[in-house]
């Protein structure tokens, strides 16, 4: 079942033209600004895919970093699938395979073809896939969680280019990474059909958080205080509702990081839930280079993730920061060390500089 809502911001998304794609600095690879992609860890390397820096580009994006360098697989990646088209909004792309070295990519523009690059020799090919296919294209914004081989994807929303409307889902959809066979999920004590939420596995369990949602007819902010699939208030200091936000699961905590409300910043930019208790809190963090710097940054359709107990904040849209009626792109990058709660700003450049005073992702 779907239900329509209005949607103005990947129209405009689509229609303003903005920075270039990438840039080379003294013959290095330095990955330009751009939103709504992933980003997937596997062993000591980010992969980055997908996105937009809404000069309406035709193909993805694909690069790693490893902590030391960008290394850009663009003109590396092989295979007959090499140009994997544009993957917009956080679609679905996930770790998958028995040696969990490949990456899956599903949905966007293209929902029923899924494109899989091997981390091992780059090579990119669009497997034959069996089971019951999800019956729709151009589903974006949905969340995807990997577990025990299999990518559950949840949500998301279908939009009509031609009438801007976005139609929301609750599809539960299973995919086998290692058998290559889809399953219909089950929705019982679903939530309602969102977008833009986030899913996170900790304990087995799948945790569903903001996003945009609609019930009975009635569009809304998800509240932070309705945290699924545990059906339980979340009590505390509850965190503003949001949309397009990150989650990182932090030993038994889900840091959930920026997100835009009405088009602003939601009023905290960080906030943790224990999934113990299930209660939030508001972390403190310090900046020791820039001690009088007063807020976090405030981003949207980023991605956050989290190596050992740091985690890299990367892209997404600067939501202080209006750009043609939107959002301007982020060009900085975001480390939080959860060490000892201190946050740090940077640069893909500076990400790349063994001496530079930040904390170090890949020891
Ligand atoms: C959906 O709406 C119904 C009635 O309008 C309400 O009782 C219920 O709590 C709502 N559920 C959520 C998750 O907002
Ligand atoms: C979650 O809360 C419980 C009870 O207050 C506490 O014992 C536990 O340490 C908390 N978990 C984390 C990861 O902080």
């Amino acid at each position: 079942m779907g239900y329509k809502i209005l949607n103005h911001h990947l129209v405009l998304i689509l229609l303003i033209q903005l920075f270039l794609w990438v840039t080379i600095i003294n013959g290095r690879f330095i990955p330009g600004p751009r939103s709504g992609h992933t980003a997937t860890l596997i062993g000591d390397k980010i992969y980055f895919i997908g996105g937009t820096d809404f000069s309406l580009t035709e193909e993805s994006d694909i690069f790693y970093y490893n902590g030391i360098a960008w290394v850009d697989l663009n003109n590396q990646v092989s295979g007959q699938d090499a140009d994997m088209p544009l993957q917009l909004g956080n679609t679905a792309s996930n770790i998958g395979g028995l040696k969990q070295d490949l990456i899956f990519f599903i949905g966007g523009t293209r929902f029923s073809i899924i494109y899989q690059l091997d981390t091992k020799t780059n090579k990119i090919t669009s497997p034959i896939i069996t089971g019951s296919f999800p019956n729709r294209d151009n589903l974006i914004f949905m969340s995807t969680v990997f577990y025990g081989g299999i990518i559950y994807l949840f949500g998301g929303g279908e939009i009509d280019t031609k009438t801007g409307i976005t139609t929301l889902y609750n599809n539960h959809y299973i995919f086998d990474t290692i058998n290559l066979n889809w399953k219909e999920g089950g929705l019982i004590n679903a939530p309602p059909p969102r977008y833009k939420h986030t899913a996170t596995l900790a304990n087995g369990i799948i945790y569903y958080i903001g996003g945009i949602q609609i019930n009975n007819s009635y569009v809304s902010y998800t509240s932070m205080s309705d945290v699924r699939t545990v059906a339980t208030l979340a009590p505390g200091n509850t965190p503003g509702p949001r949309a397009g936000h990150s989650a990182s699961l932090v030993e038994n905590k889900i840091c959930i990081f920026g997100g835009s409300f009405n088009d602003l910043s939601p009023i905290e930019s960080i906030a943790m839930l224990n999934t113990s208790t299930l209660e939030w809190s508001i972390p403190h963090f310090n900046n020791p280079r820039r001690p009088n710097m007063p807020t976090l940054p405030n981003l949207v359709y980023h991605t956050a993730t989290l190596v050992d107990k740091r985690m890299l904040v990367a892209f997404g849209n600067d939501t202080d920061n209006p750009v043609n009626g939107y959002r301007g792109l982020n060009k900085n990058f975001y480390i939080f060390d959860f060490n000892n709660n201190e946050w740090y700003i940077t640069t893909a450049d500076e990400l790349t500089d063994p001496s530079s005073n930040i904390p170090k992702l890949f020891t």
